[in-house]
């Protein structure tokens, strides 16, 4: 099937006002977010913060208690049959049959969903994922990061123009994470949509755009760059009699030159150090958690007030 054009015009997803509630729960309290078509999109958020809720919504698996959610043109609840022949889903727990192999879990969902040339895909996407070669083997004898790969197989198995995967790097070692990576970026390469969930901060440094959520709440959507500009850079001024002048600016492009003004760029100056700060900073403050993890957004228990903003520590990174 060829892919709709990406026009900014008619987005992949469109979500407005999207509330969900478990009984007293609420795990999603008015999210709204837009996903253009051929682009990466991340949603980075915490555990519990609303990322499965979200992502089972958009799959019209999930009756929102209020809000709409538009998929490729089609009310995601509504539409949902008619929807599932265009979008691959990769659930966070794999769904797979752990008797059979690859080709019989292929065959089976396959089959399912009426997929034409079935077998011609499923030599596709098992060549795609890098298992061809074990496609006969029983499941239970594969490691996570292989099921993880099956997984990912049935999600492309009818070839989707959005796919839609929650968390699909969870527990991969760094090879192959760099391999879904590669994957990602081929399909983005032929015109497909790609909808992720994560926690980790390198993979949100990897996406076209990214939507921070929090306790069922987006707190930003943009480019992932634009959101680090977003963090407080700090300006270190060394004197010349040794002493040192610590400033902090928002948007250090537009501030430094109205900053080193007020020094008269004297020749006292003698060196400047400036220090932005990462991506998984500036996300972490944002969503309240100032330490700074092994690369992972940590887990939060619901509305525990954000840290304001407090300069985390971390790794300084110097353009002298
Ligand atoms: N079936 C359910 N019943 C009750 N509460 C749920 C259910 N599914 C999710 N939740 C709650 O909704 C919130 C969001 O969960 P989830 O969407 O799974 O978050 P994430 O995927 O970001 O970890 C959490 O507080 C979770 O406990
Ligand atoms: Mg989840």
């Amino acid at each position: 099937m060829t892919p709709a054009a990406a026009t900014p015009s008619s987005p992949a997803v469109s979500i407005e006002a999207l509330r969900k509630d478990y009984g007293a729960i609420r795990a999603l309290g008015g999210a709204t977010l837009t996903v253009r078509k051929g682009e990466v999109f991340g949603l980075v958020g915490p555990n519990g913060a609303g990322k499965t809720t979200l992502i089972k919504a958009i799959c019209g698996i999930l009756k929102p208690t209020a809000g709409r959610v538009t998929v490729l043109g089609f009310d995601a609840g509504r539409d949902r049959y008619r929807l599932r022949r265009r979008l691959g889903y990769m659930p966070q727990a794999p769904a797979l049959y752990e008797d059979l192999s690859p080709y019989e879990n292929l065959t089976f969902f396959g089959k399912g969903y009426r997929t034409e040339d079935l077998r011609g895909r499923i030599r596709l996407v098992l060549g795609f994922v890098e298992l061809w070669d074990r496609r006969d083997d029983p499941l239970h004898t594969f490691s996570g990061g292989m099921r993880q790969r099956v997984s990912l197989a049935c999600a492309l198995l009818r070839d989707p123009e959005l796919l839609i995967l929650d968390e699909p790097t969870a527990g991969v070692d760094p090879a192959l994470k760099q391999t879904f990576w590669r994957h990602f970026q081929e399909l983005k390469q032929r015109g497909r949509t790609i909808f992720l969930s994560t926690n980790m901060m390198e993979e949100a440094m990897r996406c076209d755009r990214v939507a921070v959520i929090r306790a069922g709440r987006i707190l930003i959507t943009e480019a992932p760059e634009a959101i680090r500009s977003r963090g407080r850079t700090e300006i270190t001024l060394e004197l010349a009699g040794g002493g040192r002048r610590v400033e902090e600016a928002a948007a250090y492009a537009e501030e430094l030159p109205r900053l080193l003004s007020g020094y008269g760029l004297s020749s006292e100056v003698r060196r400047i150090r400036i220090r932005r700060p990462d991506l998984e900073e500036v996300i972490l403050s944002m969503i309240g958690q100032k330490e700074a993890g092994a690369g992972k957004v940590k887990t939060h228990t619901g509305d525990d007030p954000p840290a304001g903003g407090t300069a985390p520590s971390a790794t300084p990174e110097d353009h002298t």
